[in-house]
């Protein structure tokens, strides 16, 4: 059975004294000797953390994968690696993606592994162990942990994230009392499972069945649900065969599978954030995808699904409704059909006989939800490498608009003032933020959803536009302009707005401009210098000196590509 050509080979298979100390110490936790006759070693790179809530329930589901594993005659090695809880992590879990994905590198490259088995759920742990693990090249599948159950609360239902920045701004506009905001917290989140919107974790989720790097209906079935197990042993069963296949990652995460993605998440209205998780992964595998392609392939798609934040609906609905399966069915027309993904058939294969339960969950292609899904990528003076803006979440009629600008200079100036009734800001006006972006920070945190001051909102006004270089959480709406390239840290012309420049914003005709003479930017600019660093040492000087501006993908500049997983030397 032995396969000389297998990596954990090298390390279980000599009778020398190297084979008898890497079989040695594993046996201390009660291995028998036939678990090291040359079986496929499959990792299981677990993120669970009690500081990770929406992956508490991981170690668990990585049961189920080991059941699954030992059936195919597998011999299952699960692992820990760095964890990112989206809602504990200061100052913001973005800084700590491209390190935790250093750490699923180089454990999965250093351990004696055939195949891994990605167990993922908040929202950067999906995009950092899909980056480590396509930087390693190994046969990889990806299992989500899946959404929590639908929030309630007093009758009505309650989405994570969503519901919060909408009941925060009852609360700052006077609808609602501060007591009924604290009793809303337990109704929310109330199963095992990461947000039940289509936020960034159920983008995630769904982007792993998008690009053919899960099994099908990975992405919506709730943690809480049986199913969830099912797929989990599912997963360890298949990745046993991978091996067997040789169905590498590379083989997976071709171009066309992140086209399909872009298509799928402008179909489901995902987050902003998969812009950025997607070029990063892209670079880690060699396969140039650029700002460019969101928008050309996302520009006529539909957004079919009623999820909030755009819809209405949340994830266990989703799932009852048909999930990704129905949905991608549903404009089978214009993705790539014939990529392969994990389960060894091709997408349409998985997808073609999916059929949807629930028309209002999920509408039709020829009468969708929102006319526009993708995200529009807008150029100009003011984001000359572009910056992104996700029209489903949007105010149509803020699309065409020119205000006046309201600066703030970073995110601590905006909470200083933004409750101020003597801030001088109209409803027409456009809020601008600065130094949130990957260096400014550092790190890229989702504050670009700025809250609206007090004076607007009492007048019953809940949108206006807002621009920064920040994410946005992938629960929240808004006319918002985000991840403006180059930031205000790097030296962007976002650094040189001042109040009182206007602003023009046109979504149809792709720009963002600031309207301000070029030698009055130019004048400005010499007398412009980058923001104090908070930290001069450890991972955040790493990050600040390495990381790459967001239409890109923010990833560190020498992460960006693959090493493979061979190893180059070994010392026992
Ligand atoms: Fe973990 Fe939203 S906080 S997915």
């Amino acid at each position: 059975m032995a396969d000389k050509k297998r990596r954990s080979t090298a390390w279980f298979g000599p009778a020398d004294r190297d084979g008898f100390v890497h079989r040695s110490w594993m046996r201390n936790q009660g291995r028998p000797s036939h678990l090291f006759d040359g079986r496929p070693v499959i990792g299981i790179c677990n993120t669970w953390s009690e500081l990770t809530p929406c992956n508490g329930h991981f170690r668990e589901l990585a049961e189920h994968v080991k059941r699954g594993v030992y059936e195919m005659g597998g011999f299952p090695v699960e692992f820990p690696v760095m964890s990112l809880g989206e809602t504990l992590m200061r100052p913001t879990t973005m800084l700590f993606r491209n390190l935790a994905s250093m750490d699923v590198e180089e454990s999965i490259r250093a351990n004696p592994m055939d195949g891994v088995v990605l167990l993922t759920g908040c929202d950067k742990t999906t995009p950092s162990l899909m980056m480590g693990a396509a930087s390693c090249g190994l046969p990889t599948i990806v299992c989500s942990g899946g959404p929590m159950l639908n929030g309630k609360f007093r009758g009505g239902e309650l989405g994570s994230g969503t519901s919060v920045w909408q009941f925060s701004e009852d609360v700052r506009g006077g609808k609602i009392t501060l007591q009924d905001f604290m009793d809303a917290e337990a109704g929310m989140s109330r199963s095992a499972g990461h947000c039940m919107t289509m936020g960034t974790a159920s983008t995630m989720a769904s982007m792993v069945e998008a690009l053919g790097m899960g099994l099908p209906s990975n992405a919506a079935i709730p943690a809480a649900d049986s199913r969830r197990k099912v797929v989990a042993h599912m997963v360890g069963r298949r990745i046993v065969e991978m091996v067997h296949e040789d169905l590498t990652i590379d083989k997976i995460l071709t171009r066309q599978a992140f086209e399909n993605a872009i298509m799928i998440n402008g179909a489901i209205g995902g987050s902003t954030n998969a812009v950025v998780h997607l070029l990063a992964l892209a670079g880690r595998i060699g396969i140039e995808l650029s700002l460019d392609d969101w928008d050309r392939l996302g520009r006529d798609i539909p957004c079919l699904v009623n999820l909030m934040p755009s819809g209405q609906y949340l994830m266990e609905d989703f799932y009852y409704a048909g999930g990704l399966p129905a949905t991608i069915r549903e404009i089978g027309d214009r993705i790539h059909k014939d990529v392969l993904t994990v389960n060894g058939r091709t997408m349409w294969d998985n997808v073609k006989d999916a059929e949807c339960f629930n028309r209002e969950v999920i509408f039709e292609a020829a009468t969708p939800f929102k006319e526009s899904g993708g995200i529009v990528v807008l150029r100009g003076n003011l984001a000359p490498s572009g910056a992104i803006l996700k029209p489903s979440a949007a105010t149509p009629e803020l699309m065409q608009h020119k205000g006046r600008a309201v600066v703030f200079e970073d995110i601590e100036d905006f909470k200083a003032r933004i409750d101020d009734p003597d801030l001088d800001v109209e409803p027409d006006d456009v809020l601008v933020l600065k130094n949130c972006g990957p260096k400014g920070y550092p790190g890229f945190p989702e504050v670009g959803n700025l809250e609206l001051p007090p004076k607007i909102l009492e007048k019953g006004i809940t949108d206006m536009v807002r621009i920064s270089d920040a994410r946005m959480s992938g629960t929240a709406y808004g006319t918002v302009v985000l991840h403006t390239s180059p930031e205000a840290a790097a030296g962007g012309t976002l650094a040189l707005v001042q109040d009182g420049d206007v602003i023009e914003l046109d979504v149809e005709g792709r720009r963002l401009h600031l309207d301000v003479a070029d030698e009055e930017l130019e004048k400005r600019r010499s007398a412009w210098s980058p923001p104090d660093q908070p930290m001069e040492r450890g991972y955040y000087k790493l990050y600040v000196d390495h990381v790459l501006q967001a239409d890109t993908g923010a990833d560190l500049d020498f992460l960006v590509g693959a090493s493979g997983a061979p190893v180059p030397r070994e010392s026992h």
